[in-house]
């Protein structure tokens, strides 16, 4: 008998400035694989493509907040795949994770009218960081992010490649 085809996995897209998105992003591939090592996949949302997001089960989105919505890549990924996909990703898990100064709301509304208009599940709720960046030299320094929040992170990334790999959405 041959063995059943692995279920497509988790895809990771993100984009980042000034790092606080990207670690957010690699804190949950690493919480992932720990579960599902071979069942999810990072990626730049510049690279990203819609045959990308066709391809993979569910989606765990990571993007900065800029001027009040989600960054620039992130827009033009979403952009370049909204209509190829329409009607093609209804019911699949996805989730959302910003990395905002001091508020992420504009985002989360933007982000959520995305996963309406793609039938997209809600796997978990979004995750909002907040880096506390408010002056124009902290906007533009390199991030670090706590500890507390990448293992949020992390565990948010474990929770959606375990439930893909098993199947329960
Ligand atoms: C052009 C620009 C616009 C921004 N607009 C907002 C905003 O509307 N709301 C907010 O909370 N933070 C805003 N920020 C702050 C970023 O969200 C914050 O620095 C975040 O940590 C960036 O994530 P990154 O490190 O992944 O690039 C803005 C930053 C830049 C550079």
């Amino acid at each position: 008998m041959t063995p059943a085809a692995p279920r497509p996995g988790l895809l990771i897209v993100w984009c980042s400035h000034t790092g606080g998105s990207q670690a957010l992003a690699r804190a949950a591939a690493q919480g992932a694989r720990r579960e599902v090592p071979g069942g999810v996949r990072l990626l730049g949302a510049r690279r990203a493509t819609p045959a990308d997001l066709l391809a993979a089960g569910g989606y765990l989105f990571v993007t900065p907040e800029t001027l009040g919505s989600m960054a620039g890549q992130m827009k033009d990924l979403i952009d370049r795949s909204y209509y190829p996909l329409l009607g093609r990703l209804a019911g699949r898990p996805a989730a959302l994770i910003v990395c905002a100064g001091s508020d992420g709301a504009g985002t989360v509304r933007q982000m959520g009218r995305v996963f309406a208009g793609w039938g997209l599940r809600e796997a978990a709720p979004p995750q909002v960081v907040i880096t506390g960046a408010q002056t124009t030299q902290a906007i533009m320094a390199r991030k670090r992010i706590a500890d507390d929040r990448l293992r949020a992170a992390a565990d948010l990334g474990r929770a959606l490649a375990l439930g893909l790999s098993m199947g329960v959405w």
